[in-house]
């Protein structure tokens, strides 16, 4: 099918999105970039597509368990569109938010250029090799050279395709860089193109919008002469008491900046940005517009969990939802660029980011990583990475690498400088940092390079402490911590904590037999830390601007210290399916004001065990805990403590714990004792849902006994079928081996629950979910997707 294009255009600039009518093949096919090539066989899709998320997990992936163990290969991907009637007359570019990986691109045969990087945006300039009528384009995907990461990449156009169309004198793709100061000064750098081999005068306007569209402030108008090389002008504005961006209040203003031609609009290019101002100190930490606050942060991998890498905004969304409820302020997107609406959400929601170019240098952590392009692509991936993200009022720092090797060498002092001034050269605005793991400075070559803004290091939390007095006057983030393992909903105590795997020599040989790490926060990584040892440290000193733990999410990969079939890690304070962990709510007790109370574990167990009762709380004096109506005793945080703690002789029946604060109840929890399996339970995230044909409603199924409660260790297979405008785009149960597909219609639940994402149609209606089990009593859900 051809795809057209809108009409001429009436608009100075169009930005269309190009996700509609590609075919694929998964293969190497070199006749395909060829217009006459016939892909009738071909099997047609939208994007963003991820071809890894649809395969089959196997131990003999080339991209190992390490990075998913799901397969990788050679894809190709093709489209035929009708060229816009004016083209000649316009510029056209293709804007690709990005493709894993090496993507390399055809239009009509001629070859428009590769990318190497899979995480860089890029564009191609299309207008000249259009024709009128059936254009073809075609894309080749190589991800074959394996293991190339460690984590699961993706692998396909998993991000979006724009085609823009403006005239031949506009500004420039990424073409504005505003930086505001908090007392309404604006500073505007337009960057315009011109691609009519002519020199030509225009006239440029900028305006200043307010959220609700109101124009607040607009400059006069500025003639600019611009031959072939294009111009670049400055603009400055001002914006009488402006509303400050803020994490809890994220205020954006609309820059609309205009070119005239003969009195005619010719541009009108359109960029959000915020107000606010923010500082890191040596002593004091972080604040933002003069308050002083901790970057309460964690880091991200860019999978979506069952969805892939295929980038879905209403996903990203929902875990940052899950996240900000946690009382998270800041992302750290460890370790490449993200999605542009990504940042977009993060300036909407309101979380700082640090935004991270690259995992590795020039010397390699896997055979075929990004190394082998880093001598020839980095200045081009780092610039763009600069360009493309330097107006969202959310990112606050730039970060040029994690743990790269070359700390430990004298190669990292050049790289280092070389790399702060290319950052440098584009945005001043914003602090340097780099995630370091050498711990001596006198050995650490990034360090050295003496040019870095903030001394960035990863784990090593005892070492806080000393900070300032070894490094007096060096501002500090603790750029990745923790690394703590759990699973969701198994529970298994420890005399001590333990580190798996004990060393970097010891072969991991304990905890395989269920393949899942106690949810008691007792077992880390051995360079990381519990989330009880990490925050204890963090929070008490004021030096620490804030922690990034490792990670929000469980993500696709780096399983460690598990064998396989374990496929995913274990790291996330939220499983992969997005249900919380238990040190979910010691984050929230910790860092929300919201009143919490959360008790761990459930309450199935064999009689006459002594099982631990833990609590996390806050906004309380104590907390009594009751089994069977009798009080257990009351207990309260004492010294630095994060949670409390009973020994409990089990006996079937409730566990009940009420916090108080002044003898007065504040809160109060439950677990029962939960019988067989009788029935299943579907709760949706949302129920309505717009008929996009790319919005989701997420599913909660819980397996409960006849008395409503989840049993946990329900492992129940699960049907789904689903009738109506939508579809099953992923189901998952978060544990971190199981081997099913995320592309199904059915699942197993995991200690209790599973997870269903409907995806809608671009009809509306209603989508009904219907969910049956072997025995148990089946249950339907229906959701509303309207335009
Ligand atoms: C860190 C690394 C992360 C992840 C983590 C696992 O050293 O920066 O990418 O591998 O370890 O603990």
């Amino acid at each position: 099918m051809t795809t057209a294009l809108p009409k001429p255009i009436s608009e100075p600039r169009t930005r269309t999105n190009f996700n509609k009518n590609w075919k694929f093949l998964l293969g190497d096919e070199p006749a395909a970039k060829s217009p006459a090539f016939i892909d009738t066989k071909w099997r047609k899709l939208t994007l963003p597509h991820d071809w890894g998320i649809e395969g089959k997990f196997d131990e003999k992936n080339p991209a190992k368990p390490e990075g998913g163990g799901l397969p990788t290969g050679i894809g190709w991907y093709r489209k035929e569109f009708i060229a816009p009637v004016d083209f000649q007359n316009r510029l056209i570019t293709i804007e690709f938010d990005g493709v894993y990986k090496n993507s390399e691109v055809w239009i009509n045969g001629k070859y428009l250029g590769k990318r190497p990087y899979g995480y860089s945006s890029f564009a191609y300039e299309i207008s000249q090799y259009l024709k009128t009528g059936k254009n073809i384009i075609a894309v080749k995907v190589d991800n074959s050279a394996q293991p190339d990461s460690r984590w699961y990449s993706g692998s396909g156009i998993y991000r979006n395709i724009w085609l823009t169309s403006t005239a031949k004198v506009a500004v420039s793709n990424w073409g504005t860089f505003i930086t505001a100061d908090n007392s309404g000064k604006v500073e505007i750098q337009t960057q315009i193109q011109n691609k009519t081999l002519k020199l030509q005068t225009v006239v440029l306007i900028n305006s200043v919008y307010s959220t609700t569209g109101k124009l607040l402030v607009k400059s006069k108008a500025q003639t600019a002469k611009t031959d072939t090389s294009g111009a670049i002008l400055k603009a400055n504005l001002e914006i009488k008491n402006p509303v400050l961006w803020s994490v809890e209040n994220p205020y954006q203003y609309k820059l609309v900046t205009q070119i005239f031609q003969n009195g005619k609009v010719i541009d009108s290019y359109h960029t959000k940005f915020g107000v606010r101002s923010f500082n890191f100190d040596a002593q004091k930490g972080f604040s933002l517009n003069g308050k002083p606050m901790k970057i309460l942060g964690v880091c991200l991998h860019h999978d979506l969990g069952a969805l892939g890498a295929a980038v879905n905004v209403r996903a990203m969304e929902r875990q940052l939802e899950i996240m900000k409820k946690m009382g998270v302020n800041a992302i750290r997107t460890s370790h490449n660029p993200p999605a542009p609406e990504f940042l977009d959400l993060c300036d909407k929601m309101g979380f700082l980011v640090m935004d991270e170019a690259f995992d590795m240098w020039a010397k390699k952590k896997t055979k075929n990583d990004y190394h082998l392009n880093y001598p020839e692509w980095h200045k081009r991936d780092l610039e763009d990475m600069i360009k493309r993200d330097r107006n969202h009022p959310s990112i606050i720092l730039w970060s040029i690498g994690n743990e790269i090797r070359e700390q430990f060498d004298s190669t990292g002092l050049a790289i280092t400088k070389k790399l702060v001034r290319i950052v440098k050269n584009l945005d001043k605005t914003r602090p340097v940092i780099s995630a370091l793991t050498e711990t001596d400075a006198k050995k650490n070559f990034i360090y050295q390079a003496n040019a870095l803004d903030i001394y960035g290091l990863n784990y090593n939390h005892k070492l806080y402490k000393d900070f300032p007095k070894n490094y007096p006057g060096i501002k500090f983030l603790a750029t990745e911590t923790t690394s703590a393992l759990e699973t969701r909903g198994f529970y298994d105590t420890a005399d001590s904590i333990r580190r798996w795997p004990k060393d970097g020599k010891t072969k991991f040989m304990e905890g395989n037999k269920e393949l899942s790490a106690s949810s008691y926060d007792n077992v880390s990584a051995y360079w990381g830390s519990t989330h009880e040892e990490t925050w204890k440290e963090a929070k008490k000193y004021d030096h620490v601007s804030g922690l990034f733990v490792w990670t929000g999410f469980d993500y696709l990969g780096e399983p460690l210290p598990y064998p396989w079939p374990a496929r995913s890690s274990y790291f996330g304070i939220v499983d992969l399916a997005g249900f919380p962990k238990d040190s979910y709510y010691m984050y929230q007790s910790e860092w929300t004001d919201k009143p919490v109370l959360h008790i761990l574990p459930h309450w199935n167990w064999e009689p006459g065990k002594s099982v631990e009762v833990w609590a996390y709380y806050n906004n309380a004096d104590e907390v009594e805990l009751y089994l069977n109506g009798k009080s257990l005793g009351k207990k309260s945080k004492q010294n630095d403590d994060l949670h409390i703690q009973w020994n409990v002789n089990y006996e079937p029946g409730t566990l009940k714990a009420v916090s108080r604060k002044n003898g007065k109840d504040v809160l109060t929890r439950e677990v029962k004792t939960a019988g067989a399996p009788a029935k299943i339970e579907l709760i949706a995230d949302r129920k309505n849902i717009k008929a996009d044909g790319k919005d989701l409603s997420f599913i909660t199924v819980r397996i409960l006994d006849a008395a409503g409660n989840v049993v946990p260790s329900a492992d129940n297979m699960v049907d789904f079928k689903l009738e109506g405008n939508g579809l099953i785009a992923g189901v998952d149960n978060g544990f971190q081996a199981s081997l099913e597909p995320f592309k199904a219609n059915y699942r197993k639940a995991f200690h209790g629950l599973c997870l269903a994402i409907i995806q809608s149609t671009e009809k509306s209606g209603v989508v009904k979910l219907t969910a049956t089990s072997a025995g148990l009593t089946a249950t339907a859900i229906t959701i509303n997707s309207n335009k």
